[in-house]
C-alpha cells in the first residue's frame, strides 16, 4: 500500500481517503474461514460494487444541480468522491479473485447490462430510491461490522483493511443519497415500493452469484461449508440476527438513516483501521 492523502473533496464527516491495495497472489483463494460459502457471498457482492456504485454515483449525479443547499451539496461531492474509491479498490478485488480460475468477468457482465437495463426502463425517481434502498442495505451490513469488528477475525489479515475501510465509509455517508431523495424526489410511495423490490432482487442476485462462484470451483456441493457459513450469518449468534428491525425502520414514512448515531461505532472502526494501516493512512478527524 503507498501514502494516502485526503482529497478536498472530502467533507470532515465524509472524508475520501485514497486507498491503494495491493493484493497478494498468495492470498488463498478461501480467504474467509477458509470457507468457500462465505468467501464466495463476500466475493459475488464485490463483483456488484463498481459498477453498482457508478449507478449510485449516476442516480445523485442526475439531482445534483437541484441542491441548494450548500452542505448538502458539498456532501454529495464527497459520497460520490468515496463510491468512486470504492469502486476502484473492490476492481482491484475483483481482479485478484478473477485469477483464481472463478468467473468473476462473466458476473461483472452481468451486472453491468441489468444495470442498463434499469437504467432504462426505470424513472430517475426510482434509480434514486433503489440507490437509497442499497445505501440502506450497506449501511446495515456496515454497521453489523463496526458493531462486531469480531467479523473480521476468519478474514485473511491483507483483505480486512478493504472490507473495513469500505464500512466505515458506507456508514459515513449512509444519510446522501437519501437527504438527495428527500429534497428532490420526496415520494414515500415510491421509497418504499422501491426498497420492496430492491430486497427481492438483491437477495436472490446475492444467492445466485454466491452459488455460481461455488459451482465454478466444485465447492457447491460443500454441506459442511454451508452450513458453518449460515450458521455464523442466520445462527444463534449470527451475525445478521438482531438486523430485522434496522431493515423494517426503513419502510417508516418518519425514517432518517441518522437516527441510529454511528458515530462511536465509526470512531472505534477508525481505530481498528488504523491499527491495521499503522502510518500508511491519514486518518480524518
Ligand atoms: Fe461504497
Ligand atoms: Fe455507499
Amino acid at each position: 500500500m503507498s501514502t494516502q492523502t485526503m482529497t478536498p473533496v472530502g467533507t470532515a464527516n465524509i472524508p475520501v481517503r485514497r486507498m491503494d491495495f495491493e493484493f497478494d497472489d498468495t492470498i488463498p483463494k478461501y480467504w474467509f474461514d477458509n470457507n468457500p460459502m462465505l468467501t464466495m457471498l463476500l466475493t459475488g457482492l464485490s463483483c456488484v460494487f463498481p459498477e453498482g456504485e457508478r449507478m449510485f454515483m449516476r442516480a445523485v449525479r442526475h439531482y445534483q444541480d437541484q441542491i441548494t443547499d450548500p452542505e448538502l451539496q458539498k456532501e454529495v461531492r464527497a459520497f460520490i468522491g468515496q463510491e468512486a474509491h470504492h469502486g476502484k479498490e473492490h476492481q482491484a478485488f475483483n481482479d485478484f479473485m478473477a485469477k483464481k480460475d472463478l468467473p468473476i468477468a462473466r458476473i461483472e457482465a452481468f451486472v453491468k447490462k441489468a444495470i442498463a437495463f434499469e437504467e432504462k426502463n426505470l424513472s430517475k425517481e426510482r434509480m434514486l430510491a433503489k440507490t437509497c434502498a442499497l445505501e440502506h442495505f450497506t449501511a446495515m451490513f456496515a454497521e453489523m461490522i463496526l458493531e462486531n469488528p469480531q467479523f473480521l477475525d476468519g478474514i485473511d489479515d491483507r483483505l480486512k483493511p478493504l472490507w473495513l475501510w469500505h464500512a466505515i465509509e458506507e456508514s459515513e455517508h449512509k444519510a446522501v443519497a437519501f437527504d438527495v431523495y428527500q429534497k428532490t424526489v420526496d415520494n414515500y410511495w415510491i421509497r418504499s415500493s422501491e426498497m420492496a423490490v430492491t430486497t427481492v432482487m438483491f437477495s436472490f442476485f446475492t444467492g445466485l452469484h454466491t452459488v455460481e462462484l461455488m459451482r465454478a470451483s466444485g465447492e457447491q456441493r460443500n454441506i459442511k461449508a454451508i452450513a458453518q457459513g449460515l450458521n455464523k450469518l442466520l445462527g444463534k449468534k449470527g451475525f445478521f440476527r438482531g438486523m430485522l428491525p434496522h431493515y423494517l425502520a426503513y419502510y417508516r414514512p418518519d425514517f432518517h438513516p441518522n437516527d441510529r448515531d454511528s458515530t462511536q461505532l465509526r470512531n472505534k472502526g477508525l481505530a481498528l483501521l488504523k491499527s491495521y494501516l499503522g502510518d500508511k493512512i491519514a486518518l480524518a478527524a
